[in-house]
């Protein structure tokens, strides 16, 4: 039985390809902060998951974290780095300091901890496949997407050169590249828990769900070993690239 590792794992997208996974008879370890949630859908999913309440930033925590992880949730096969978050939508120069640095650590140092530290055994074995949570903000740039975006080109770019680095290797690499997907907590946490300002994002928008990227990475996961999606760029149809803007001053 193939074992997945999913960051991001008490919330949104990560606890819904969580579900998916193990109802396709995955053993998923769920990985976040919030060790309460983890624990939750523990019960709902029984002996196939394992919580592991984690900091992704921390990198030695991760580390030894993970060496002391049960034998039956070994060798990671699938590493699923969805863990992230964007904070704030000021403009660059009213945008808070913190907030870079927390998204920074978060969606790029977060990611390469995890990545560091489980490719190597997968090349061992010859086998293994990485999915990363990138974003349309990593193609598109929009009014306060500043260095949210900026960490999420990292991803994209980071998940190309890593299938570069792979090549004869029996590893696959994708990068999932939503748009507008509601459901989760990504505006609660973007606005700083104003829920007000959150749910007015998604008002009168038929948005992705969790349960849809849930679907796709199943899909991903269950393609044919000799099969690669580089990059999967996805929108609900009420969301597109609406051109570019000009400012004209008034004289
Ligand atoms: N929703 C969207 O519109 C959208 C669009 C494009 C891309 N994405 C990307 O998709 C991913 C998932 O987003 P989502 O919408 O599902 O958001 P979400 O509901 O807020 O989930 C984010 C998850 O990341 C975890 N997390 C945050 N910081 C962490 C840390 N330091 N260590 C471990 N876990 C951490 C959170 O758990 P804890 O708080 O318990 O740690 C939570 O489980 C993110 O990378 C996001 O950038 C989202």
């Amino acid at each position: 039985m193939n074992i997945a590792l999913v960051t991001g794992a008490s919330s949104g997208f990560g606890q819904a390809i969580c579900r998916k996974l193990i109802d396709d008879g995955y053993k998923v370890i769920g990985v976040a902060r919030r060790a309460d949630k983890l624990q939750k859908l523990a019960e709902e999913l029984g002996a196939n998951f394992c919580a592991l309440p984690l900091d992704v930033t921390k990198k030695d925590a991760v580390e030894s974290i993970l060496l002391q992880l049960p034998k039956e949730f070994q060798p990671i096969d699938i590493l699923i780095n969805n863990a992230g978050l964007a904070l704030g939508l000021e403009p660059a120069y009213q945008a808070n300091y913190e907030d870079w640095e927390i998204m920074v650590q978060t969606n790029i140092v977060g990611l390469i901890h995890l990545t560091h530290h489980l490719l190597p055994g997968m090349v061992e074995r010859n086998f293994g496949y990485i999915i990363n949570l990138g974003s349309v903000a990593g193609t598109y740039a929009y009014k306060g997407g500043n260095v949210y975006g900026a960490t999420k080109a990292f991803v994209k770019q980071f998940s190309a050169n890593l299938r570069t680095d792979l090549l004869g290797k029996k590893i696959r690499v994708t990068n999932i590249e939503p748009g507008l997907c509601g459901g989760t907590e990504f505006s609660n946490v973007r606005f700083h828990g104003n829920d007000e300002q959150a749910a007015a994002v998604y008002e009168g928008v038929d948005y992705i769900t969790p349960e849809d990227i849930a679907n796709t990475v199943s899909w991903l996961v269950n393609t044919p070993t000799h099969f690669n999606v580089n990059a999967l760029e996805i929108m609900p149809v009420a969301q597109a690239s609406a051109g570019l803007a000009v400012y004209k001053e008034t004289k």
